[in-house]
């Protein structure tokens, strides 16, 4: 198959999209995208500091090299949770993340959390019982608690981080098998800031994990293959499995899902009562049954069609 923007052979084949494209295209395409999904949902400006949480994998990395590329202020914030999991992950993710820095020229804030708090993540987890056992828990609550507090104390504007759209459907599909109200109201690709709060954005959001993988193997950036050695059997790794099933059979369902539900939310349709109506409802004056539809209900409508449609084809 050849390249949508050239005569060069296609690299990367998007179904979901019905886009392929060469290297050279590719590389441009992302950018391009990410650019308007920076305008549309109106994450920063160019006037504006940004810190990204980098963690030594694909996305936050090509997340990183991306907004340079575009020309936006970034630095970038690395937090040692002191994982090991037997393939010293933390020392690992940290090595990958300072060799990026280093080789681009940018700037990268370290905060060790063990320095910081005395014990890393592991620990402050087992005497905190918190979590059942799994350090996740608090590792999520320490990573928000410290991206923030670095954003709010350096004066940044905003922070991103580099969840992607497998993420995000992930989370998406948790909320709506538990019907969480208030979470699936916070969900999207910002949280304004607030009082002490740090705007939070996901550039990514959109991209299917497979590009990410794409964009930092075709721009050479060298990233910690491994998963956290805690993720493992999580819940949200049951829920990628299970809509990547899905997005097999029906390629394109998961940018569907989670783009709808943005819609939904944006509209104010999420959540809202359509039986509030039901005093509207008035009698069909064919079969007497009631009906929202202003003269007849939509079945005597449906079988009058039918059998004016059905009249000429006998007659032949
Ligand atoms: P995760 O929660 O591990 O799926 O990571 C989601 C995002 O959080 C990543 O894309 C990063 O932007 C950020 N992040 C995760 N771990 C770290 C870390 N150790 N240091 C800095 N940012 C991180
Ligand atoms: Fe925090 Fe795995 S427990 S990254
Ligand atoms: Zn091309
Ligand atoms: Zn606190």
């Amino acid at each position: 198959m050849k390249c949508r923007r050239c005569e060069n052979k296609a690299s990367v084949h998007m179904r979901q999209h019905k886009l392929a494209l060469c290297k050279e295209h590719y590389l441009e395409w992302i950018p391009e995208q990410t650019e308007r999904f920076i305008k549309k949902y109106e994450m920063f400006t160019r006037h504006e500091r940004i810190l990204v949480a980098v963690s030594g994998g694909k996305d936050s990395l090509s997340l990183w090299d991306i907004l340079v590329r575009l020309g936006y202020q970034v630095d970038g914030l690395y937090l040692g949770l002191g994982i090991d999991g037997g393939i010293g992950y933390s020392d690992e993710s940290r090595r990958l993340t300072e060799k990026f820095a280093n080789a681009n020229n940018l700037k990268l804030h370290i905060v060790d959390i063990e320095k910081e708090y005395g014990q890393p993540i592991p620990v402050l987890s087992q005497i905190s019982h918190r979590g059942y056992g799994k350090p996740c828990a608090v590792c999520g609550l320490a990573k928000r608690h410290e991206m923030n507090r670095i954003a709010r104390d350096l004066g940044y504007d905003v922070l991103a981080t580099g969840h992607n759209l497998d993420d995000e459907a992930a989370v998406l599909f948790g909320n709506t098998l538990s019907w969480s109200g208030d979470y699936l109201l916070r969900q999207g690709p910002v949280l304004a800031g607030a009082q002490g709060l740090a705007r939070k954005v996901k550039p990514l959001c959109r991209f299917y994990e497979r590009e990410m993988t794409a964009y930092a193997i075709a721009r050479d950036i060298e990233y910690i293959y491994e998963e956290c050695p805690f993720a493992d059997g999580s819940q949200s790794i049951f829920y990628k499995e299970s809509l990547n099933l899905l997005e097999t059979a029906r390629p394109g369902v998961k940018l569907t899902f989670y783009l709808n539900f943005l819609e939904a939310k944006k509209s104010g349709n999420l959540f809202v009562d359509r039986n509030a109506g039901q005093a509207l409802l008035h009698s069909c004056p064919k079969c007497g049954q009631p009906t929202s539809a202003p003269d007849l209900c939509s079945f005597c409508r449906m079988i009058g069609k039918a059998s004016t449609a059905r009249t000429p084809d006998l007659q032949l």
